[in-house]
């Protein structure tokens, strides 16, 4: 190609990927002799072109665990969705293994709570015996935990909070101890990877000392390392009982306005010791995952929040919206954004519906 020419393309193409620099070279002409629908015409040879796919295997199941036994109880907000027992749990679990979804993400509801969280670090905890349970019957799922204290708390916060007469307080260094901790507790009940989802600072380095310290060296962090202050977590706090008592999360969750920070969030993770990064919310933030899987190149994982799935769900109800169009159309804009693993409620219908063809 001529210098000036091939000068010309890479000015313009500067920032551009790369793939569409060399179509802007080898490209022949446009119309007629280029069709993009010759690739469209049959669903086999759509499926042959298609840049980005789906699978079971990239998929993550939220549960919510109570105490008790034969507890089902419905989360209004999230048709299909269900706090259970332990036992429950179980059959929700196999339910989720029957169709290849290969991992849960497991929450607590603690039968009592407190201003240090206490349930959240028992050695009997829920979330504890759930995981050994779990571990027990079907030893294949990875099981991951959500490393967070607002469930425990009587407050509903993330972190221990400091109450003077007229402010409130959510404090960081004291509180990474009481993560520290949980994660332990959770790794030595057998938790396959643990996801801080606090959003204090330093967290991902507490939790990883402490876990080295203690011999889990082998159990990898998935960090909640872009989680935003999100309206679209309104359904989930009904589903955990995790809403905050007082004031809001904005002083430890990002501001949705911010994506410098978010990329510094996540590299402040990895610096730490993360090995899997979160994006949370996904579909609004679809942006981040993009850059965070471009700039680091690390696992990532989009977590389609509560909020989400209250959204496609309602909309289907109502005749409004298709329901297993929705759900895969979104995941598949995630992965196609870069997310590795899909965080969702629908994870187990997903999976079979990507079964059934
Ligand atoms: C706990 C936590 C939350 C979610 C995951 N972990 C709630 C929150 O931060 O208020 C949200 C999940 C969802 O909405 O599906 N810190």
């Amino acid at each position: 190609m001529i210098e000036v020419e091939k000068r010309r393309i890479d000015d313009d193409c500067r920032g551009r990927p790369p793939s569409l620099l060399c179509a802007r070279m080898i490209v022949p002409a446009g119309f007629p002799t280029l069709r993009p629908r010759r690739l469209r015409q049959t669903p086999a040879l759509r499926r042959l072109v298609a840049e980005t796919r789906l699978s079971a295997e990239q998929l993550v199941l939220p549960l919510f665990v109570r105490p008790g036994s034969k507890v089902r109880r419905p989360v209004a907000a999230m048709p299909g969705v269900f706090q259970v027992s332990p036992d429950e749990l179980i059959k929700e679990a196999t339910r989720a293994c029957t169709w290849n979804v290969p991992a849960v993400l497991l929450f607590g509801i603690p039968h009592r709570k407190d201003a240090r969280a206490s349930g959240a670090y028992a050695q009997s905890g829920i979330v504890q015996q759930a995981v050994r349970l779990l571990k027990k019957e079907l030893p294949d799922l990875l099981v991951i935990t959500d490393v967070c204290l607002c469930e425990y708390m009587d407050h509903g916060h993330c972190g221990v909070v400091r109450r003077d007469k007229k402010t409130a307080r959510i404090l960081n260094d004291p509180t990474l101890k009481l993560l520290a901790q949980t994660a332990l507790s959770h790794a030595e009940a057998g938790a396959d990877i643990v996801a801080p989802s606090d959003m204090m600072d330093g967290r991902v380095r507490a939790i990883r000392e402490r876990l080295d310290k203690n011999g889990f060296v082998d159990t990898p962090i998935m960090s909640y390392a872009a989680k935003f202050a999100s309206a679209f977590y309104g359904p989930f706090r009904e589903a955990a009982e995790s809403a905050p008592q007082f004031g809001d999360r904005r002083s430890y969750q990002m501001d949705p306005a911010n994506a410098s920070e978010a990329l510094r969030e996540v590299m402040l993770d990895l610096q730490e010791g993360a090995d899997i990064v979160m994006i949370k919310p996904a579909l609004a933030y679809l942006d981040l995952i993009y850059r965070v899987k471009a700039e680091f190149g690390y696992p990532t994982a989009a977590y389609a929040v509560s909020g989400e799935y209250s959204m496609m769900k309602a909309a289907s109800a109502k005749g409004w919206l298709d329901e297993r169009a929705v759900m895969l159309e979104s995941l598949l804009a995630m992965r196609r954004a870069g997310a590795d693993i899909l965080i969702t409620y629908a994870a187990t219908d997903v999976a079979r519906w990507l079964k059934e063809g």
